[in-house]
């Protein structure tokens, strides 16, 4: 499996995330007290831009229906505001390195 360069740590705000995107994915890095991870940067609701989500209590808030996600686990932390379309699953969640300041996921 290829080792992906995705940034460096000090580009991801603490306590807030950066989004990614490369050839092979688009990616939402998170830093919560100085904690990096990496998860799928497509809401799985509806493929909303969580690049685009506030950070709320830990979560990341999906700009099209308002689905929360965990920024440590990807779990779910409020679903999808109007009930009739369907559910958001918990994000995928990639296995990190972390060499020389620089992040790198396995895509
Ligand atoms: S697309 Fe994210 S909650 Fe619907």
């Amino acid at each position: 499996m290829p080792r992906t360069r995705l940034a460096r740590v000090e580009d991801v705000p603490e306590n807030g995330t950066l989004g990614v995107k490369t050839d092979g994915g688009n990616y939402l890095i998170s830093k919560m007290d100085g904690e990096i991870n990496v998860f799928e940067g497509r809401c799985t609701h509806m493929k909303g831009p969580l690049r685009f989500g506030k950070v709320i209590d830990g979560s990341v808030k999906c700009p099209i229906h308002g689905s929360r996600f965990d920024l440590l686990t990807g779990e779910v932390t409020k679903q999808v505001v109007i009930p009739l379309i369907g559910k958001a699953k918990d994000l995928k969640k990639f296995p990190v390195t972390i060499q020389d300041g620089e992040i790198y996921v396995k895509e």
